[in-house]
């Protein structure tokens, strides 16, 4: 089964306070999207990549660049636009803002994608976490059954387009996992890494600088 990569890296990183989109910043000399594609490029279950850009970017070096796609106003808008240049039977999605992620968190994810139909790579809770409410704690969750939902996601196509179908795309649709649950399909769970962080703000990036060096000294 072919596999495309749809890695979304179109947003305006508002809460990054950088004129450069945070993707564009550099990490151990590279900008941070060019860590994430060489991930990917590196990945032997991964056929193809779209690229989902806000601005121009020269591709020519990466041979499994396929496309690259305009962004939407949102990153659910992102992958749509994506999805519809995807011609393969699995896709994997992954936040262009994710370099930390390791190629074998990628062929585990797709892997299990094609085993199961869907596949999310999630990292594990370390702290308590509370429900809150008018300004007070409400609940404390049992933290063994909870996960933190990263990148990639990977579907069979047919289902992630399935998913996407008369969706009003907002911003409260963070993931493509949230759609597809919704459909009532069974997601499959894959033990990743909280290493693989997503950066965000401004100090994600020194923090995501000394995880890549300790990870070159492994
Ligand atoms: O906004 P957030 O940090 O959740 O974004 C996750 C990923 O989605 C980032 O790689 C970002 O560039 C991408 N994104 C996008 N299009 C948007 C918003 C976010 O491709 N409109």
């Amino acid at each position: 089964m072919k596999t495309t990569a749809i890695i979304v890296a179109a947003g305006s990183g508002s809460r990054f306070k950088s004129d450069i989109p945070k993707q564009f910043l550099e990490i151990s000399g590279k900008p941070v999207i060019v860590h994430t594609i060489e991930r990917f490029e590196s990945a032997p279950s991964v056929d193809s990549i779209v690229l989902v850009l806000a601005s121009s970017f020269d591709f020519s070096i990466y041979s499994k660049v396929v496309k690259i796609v305009a962004g939407g106003l949102t990153r659910a808008g992102s992958v749509r636009n994506g999805l519809n240049a995807v011609d393969t039977e699995i896709v994997a999605v992954h936040d262009g803002a994710r370099p930390l992620v390791t190629v074998d968190e990628i062929e585990r994810t797709i892997a299990k994608a094609k085993e199961t139909g869907a596949a999310c790579l999630v990292a594990p809770v370390t702290d308590t976490i509370k429900s809150i409410g008018g300004g007070e704690i409400a609940d404390t969750l049992d933290r063994d059954k909870l996960r933190r939902a990263l990148t990639p996601q990977a579907f069979k196509a047919e289902l992630l387009r399935k998913a996407f179908e008369n969706v009003e795309i907002n911003e409260s649709i963070t993931d493509e996992c949230y759609l597809v649950e919704k459909l009532g399909h069974p997601i499959a769970i894959v033990e990743g890494s909280s290493r693989n962080i997503k950066i965000t703000h401004p100090g994600d990036l020194v923090l995501a600088e000394a995880l890549l060096m300790d990870r070159l000294k492994a």
